[in-house]
């Protein structure tokens, strides 16, 4: 009976996350509602649960992994931090029965080239692409091979809940925030037949429009079968310059979200004789607040997916991407992939910079200026915090002092 209350109030919430703001006084009404009467019965209960849950869905092997009331993390938090929560892992939907299996998918190859692609340039462009598309690909497998056991080889739906699916194309597309996914979004609504061209989707058709459906949003069948024959995508960016870019974007504008919830802790934290209009705000959280955070072993609010590693949000290591893209690369190696795909010729990849479009775009050089507020210390210990993710994708040392 709770378990059903709990599944209600998780899909209402699920469906209004995209919903943003506007919908968070109802997922925190569910969340008082819910922790008030089911909180306590949840941790009495959690055994009950698990073995209901478990007679209701045979064959599908769900587990209350964690004690921390899921509700909570659901909806008090914005869709975009609550999907990063990296301890999320409350339900375990077991696929082993329907593991994914090793063997290399070449969807890539198998699709035809489109006529437009057969003139001599293009055929060498391509050539180098799929090269490096090999590199990256082989780097990746060596990379998780020496650092990540492969003791957990489940996927569980966590694991796949960043991956959106384009189902008429097969494509897999796993989000990661600030490093091209609005416009990722708009193409997949472009070929998912939601709009006939990216210009028309606006920016928050694209977040919030719930046109988009997740990879978990579906059985533990179907997540299976997409994985094992869908073409799977992922484009990653530079580290440091996504941290700055998610910093600009966050605390330099306004902001109803980051600003309470996160500047707030921030500031009371790191900032000696904080203003009260800066602790009542959470207003004007500097970089260097910013990164004290980042790097603290106790931080005072937890991680969010603008700022999450790759490695957590996409989980590389067990989902062996078909094609990893670089955002410093993204139209040429999007319309690649796409071509590749048998996607509409007049479909390319759009680059609108749909957040802050007046605000210059996060480059080499005003990364240098932000990480020039830090000291030497805290530059090798953010390279240090992002060291898998510069390793796993090839990026190389950002500054000369780090080791
Ligand atoms: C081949 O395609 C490229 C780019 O698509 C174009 O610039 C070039 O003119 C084409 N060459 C021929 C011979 O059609
Ligand atoms: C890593 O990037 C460098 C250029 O920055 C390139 O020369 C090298 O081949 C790449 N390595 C792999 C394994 O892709
Ligand atoms: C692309 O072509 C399709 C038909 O094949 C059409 O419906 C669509 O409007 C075109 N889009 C653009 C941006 O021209
Ligand atoms: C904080 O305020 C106290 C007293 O007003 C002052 O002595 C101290 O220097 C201030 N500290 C900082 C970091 O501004
Ligand atoms: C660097 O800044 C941090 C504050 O984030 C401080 O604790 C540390 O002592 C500083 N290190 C050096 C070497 O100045």
């Amino acid at each position: 009976m709770f378990w059903m209350e709990y599944k209600t109030a998780d899909v209402r919430c699920a469906r209004r996350r995209l919903g943003a703001l506007a919908m968070k006084p109802t997922c925190t009404f569910w969340f008082i509602l819910l922790f008030g009467a089911g909180g306590l019965v949840l941790f009495i209960h959690l055994q009950e649960i698990s073995e209901m849950v478990q007679l209701q869905a045979p064959g599908v092997k769900f587990r209350v992994a964690s004690r921390q009331p899921v509700m909570k993390q659901l909806c008090t938090h914005s869709e975009e931090s609550l999907r990063g929560n990296t301890g999320m892992g409350s339900r375990e939907l077991d696929l082993s029965s329907a593991r994914v299996t090793k063997r290399h998918r070449k969807l890539l190859l198998k699709n035809p080239p489109t006529v437009r692609a057969l003139n001599s340039s293009t055929s060498s462009s391509w050539d180098r692409l799929s090269l490096i598309q090999e590199a990256r690909k082989r780097l990746v497998k060596q990379v998780c091979a020496k650092y990540k056991s492969n003791a957990k080889r489940t996927v569980t739906p966590h694991h796949v809940s960043r991956i959106f699916v384009e189902d008429r194309y097969k494509l897999l597309y796993c989000e990661v925030p600030k490093a091209g996914c609005s416009n990722w979004k708009r193409v997949l609504m472009v070929l998912g037949g939601v709009a006939s061209s990216t210009r028309e989707i606006k920016h928050d058709a694209v977040h919030y429009g719930n046109h988009l459906k997740r990879l978990d949003s579906f059985d533990h069948q179907g997540i299976a079968w997409r994985l094992e024959t869908y073409t799977k995508v992922l484009f990653v960016r530079e580290p440091f310059e996504r941290l700055v870019s998610a910093f600009r974007d966050k605390f330099e504008n306004p902001n109803t979200y980051y600003h309470p919830v996160f500047g707030k802790p921030i500031i009371s934290k790191y900032r000696a004789n904080a203003s009260l209009a800066a602790l009542r705000t959470g207003t004007g959280v500097t970089f260097k607040e910013f990164m004290q955070y980042l790097l603290d072993v106790h931080r005072p609010v937890g991680m969010d997916i603008h700022w999450e590693h790759v490695n957590q949000l996409c989980s590389p290591c067990l989902l062996d991407y078909d094609f990893i893209g670089k955002f410093e690369n993204i139209e040429e190696e999007a319309n690649f992939l796409l071509q590749r795909t048998g996607a509409p010729a007049n479909l390319t990849f759009p680059r609108f910079k749909d957040r802050h479009p007046q605000a210059a775009r996060t480059s080499v050089h005003i990364t240098e200026q932000y990480f020039a507020q830090l000291n030497a210390s805290e530059r090798q210990r953010a390279y240090d915090f992002y060291y898998m993710d510069y390793l796993m994708f090839n990026y190389s040392k950002p500054f000369t002092d780090l080791y």
